[in-house]
């Protein structure tokens, strides 16, 4: 089958060279912008894929929403395979471009747009066929993990983590996906689409890392415990919860063991019980190995990751509860209902009652709107 790309770029340059070698598969014109063709195989625009009647399939690797969907939806509608690495695509778009693609017979996989090389959804997708998806959860961002990491075993502030993030090429010049957590959502998007056909396109609640300071992190260590930023998600009535968060585990969990920019993801099927896959969620050639092999599965036959009637829903988190660790000021600390006083001063540190995440998430908002300072983070029970 022959593929053209969409995107020369990190990614890009690995699924071009894997594309060489790959079974069943060869590398057809490659989409770069105008002025940047240095290849024999680089092309200007997407009419001259479209025009090549050889090139069966396309990889779109440039990201952004536009004019990548224009061109998903062109490519699909010609009855041509799209595979994708993007999740703010499929976030966006992904229940359009599958309904075009069911209308066209085209296949529309994007499971290296969740985990980079770690098999996420493409696993989750069979799973769902077959048992019913209780739960989805994990560690989906592999920058801020790099960050929590450091933080906590080489003592770097927020500041220097995000700069050794960004030396090594982790972190993008600008990392606010990554750091608000707003990644790690569109991942989970994807992942309650595929397993519970619910996609939370509204409603989601998203905290991220950038309210953790290297003081935070010696008081939780002086605790026994390790923070890592978990997105979940499950079925909530005729929606979803979904949601991300700093979350904080005594020593010896799982989600401790996972260092670096490591992923770690995990399903639990009614049948199957707990499946927890890990491995590089980023990086050139994990991430263009999932492209190859949605491109290897195109040739065996699957066609679609969302399951039939797969709708958009708001997210309900109404029902998620859990007991907060929380770091703010005295007078914002009568706000919420305080379990356990931990330290008291210019700021307290405190554990919550279990508070429902719709409502910790929306109190934090009005203490940051109002201008105050807060540090929150779910206990794992
Ligand atoms: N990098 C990873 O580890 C990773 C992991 C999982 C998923 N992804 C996803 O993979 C996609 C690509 O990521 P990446 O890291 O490879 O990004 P990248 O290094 O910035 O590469 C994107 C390439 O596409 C080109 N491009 C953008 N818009 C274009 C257009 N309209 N026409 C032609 N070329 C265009 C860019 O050119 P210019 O530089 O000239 O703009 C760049 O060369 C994104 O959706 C990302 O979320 C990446």
């Amino acid at each position: 089958m022959k593929v053209a790309v969409l995107g020369y770029g990190t990614v890009g340059v690995g699924v071009c060279r894997m594309l060489a070698s790959a079974r069943g598969l060869s590398l057809g014109p490659v989409l770069v912008r105008e002025g940047k063709a240095t290849e024999p195989f680089h092309v200007t625009s997407l009419d001259d894929i479209l025009a090549d009647p050889a090139v069966e399939a396309v990889a779109e690797v440039m990201g952004g929403i536009e004019p990548a969907f224009t061109y998903a939806a062109r490519i699909l509608e010609s009855g041509r395979h799209f595979v994708t690495a993007n999740k703010a695509l499929c976030a966006a778009h992904g229940i359009e471009l599958d309904a075009i693609a069911r209308r066209t017979g085209a296949a529309f996989l994007f499971s290296a747009a969740c985990g980079g090389g770690v098999p996420f959804l493409h696993n989750l997708a069979l799973a769902a066929e077959s048992d019913s998806i209780r739960s989805l959860s994990g560690i989906l961002n592999g920058t801020t993990n790099y960050m929590l990491d450091a933080m906590q075993s080489s003592g770097l502030d927020y500041g220097g983590a995000l700069k050794e993030a960004q030396a090594l090429g982790y972190a993008e010049a600008d990392p606010t996906a990554d750091v608000s957590g707003l990644d790690a959502m569109r991942k989970m998007q994807l992942g309650c689409a595929v397993a519970f056909g619910r996609l939370p396109q509204t409603g989601a609640a998203c905290e991220g890392i950038e309210h953790l300071t290297a003081e935070d992190v010696k008081d939780l260590q002086a605790r026994g415990l390790t923070c890592r930023l978990i997105t979940r998600g499950r079925p909530a009535g005729k929606s979803v919860s979904a949601y991300v968060e700093p979350t904080l585990f005594p020593s010896g969990a799982p989600e401790c063991s996972v260092r670096k920019n490591y992923n770690m993801a995990r399903y639990v099927g009614e049948n199957v019980g707990p499946i927890v896959l890990m491995g590089q969620g980023a990086g050139r050639f994990p991430t263009a190995s999932a492209v190859i092999r949605d491109l290897s599965c195109v040739l065996q036959g699957q066609r679609a990751m969302f399951p039939v009637g797969c709708s958009a829903v708001e997210a309900d988190n109404s029902g998620e509860e859990h007991p907060y660790y929380v770091r703010l000021s005295p007078a914002d600390s009568r706000r919420l209902p305080i379990a356990k006083l931990l330290s008291a001063g210019e700021s307290v540190r405190a554990v919550t009652e279990p508070v429902s995440v719709e409502r910790m998430h929306a109190i934090a908002r009005i203490i940051r709107k109002d201008g105050g300072d807060l540090f929150f983070a779910a206990l794992e029970e």
